[in-house]
């Protein structure tokens, strides 16, 4: 999968592309990051992005460079399908669907906007999706599209070392993954679970559906569709609203 990004500050980017998991896809070839500065596609000494906004109000970046970057993308990769996506507050809320969604891409264009927005032009004659990361508002688009870099990148097939650690995590499942512990077995007093240290997989694999169901319920009930549950997950989630809870 090819990542552009379009931005105006570029060296936003280098220290992800250089530690981590985007990193390690980029170094097994599984992803491709091209960072593309909107300053380099302005033609005034100035290299001007930005300017006021029609009928008053602050500032908005400009249409040309964002067209021209665009231009300069259809030539690099032809007529390849891509998704442009404008990172906004306006757009569709980012969940880890939409990022399992994306990570079926070939080529996923990031428009980061900045000041007051992009001028709307861009949206209405290059945008194919407007993402939002949620409800508040950021100075930029930067952090949204690292954002979307990280999870989708992340659930490309090889990027993570198992497979298996994506596939157990909250929101992959219709629940929130389970609590995790580790070494020391005793720490200031407090004890890892017993069934953890048991060995018995069985035991410690009805544990964990337990413990993330009890969770998701208390934190996220939202979650919780009964049809997405395997009747495993439903006996159990049957038992914990009914009162009766084995972990304890
Ligand atoms: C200060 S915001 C502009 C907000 C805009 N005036 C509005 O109210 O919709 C500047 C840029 O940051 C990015 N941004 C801010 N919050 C965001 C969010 N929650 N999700 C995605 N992008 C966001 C967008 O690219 C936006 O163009």
């Amino acid at each position: 999968m090819t990542f552009y990004i379009l931005t105006i500050f570029p060296e936003f980017f280098a220290p992800f592309l250089e530690k981590g998991i985007i990193a390690k896809g980029i170094e097994k070839g599984k992803i491709k990051v091209i960072v593309k500065n909107l300053r380099d596609f302005t033609h005034d000494k100035r290299r001007t992005v930005d300017d006021y906004s029609f009928g008053g109000g602050g500032m908005v970046l400009k249409p040309e460079p964002i067209f021209e970057a665009m231009d300069r993308i259809n030539e690099e990769i032809g007529n390849e399908k891509k998704r442009v996506i404008l990172l906004t507050p306006q757009g569709k809320l980012f969940t880890q669907r939409l990022a399992e969604e994306l990570s079926r891409e070939k080529f996923l264009v990031l428009i980061c906007g900045r000041y007051e927005g992009v001028d709307e032009r861009v949206r209405e004659h290059l945008v194919t999706d407007e993402i939002s990361i949620g409800d508040y508002i950021l100075a930029g688009g930067e952090i949204p599209a690292l954002v979307i870099l990280e999870s989708v990148s992340r659930i490309i097939p090889g990027v993570l070392g198992k497979e298996k650690s994506f596939e157990e995590d909250s929101f992959t499942q219709p629940f929130l993954d389970w609590p995790h512990y580790t070494r020391p077995r005793v720490y200031r007093n407090f004890s890892v679970p017993q069934i953890l240290l048991s060995g018995n997989h069985e035991a410690v694999k009805k544990w964990r559906l337990r413990e993330a169901l009890k969770r998701t319920l208390e934190r996220r009930p939202d979650l919780l569709k009964e049809e997405y549950l395997d009747p495993e997950a439903l006996e159990i989630l049957k038992e914990i609203k009914g009162g009766k809870n084995e972990s304890n």
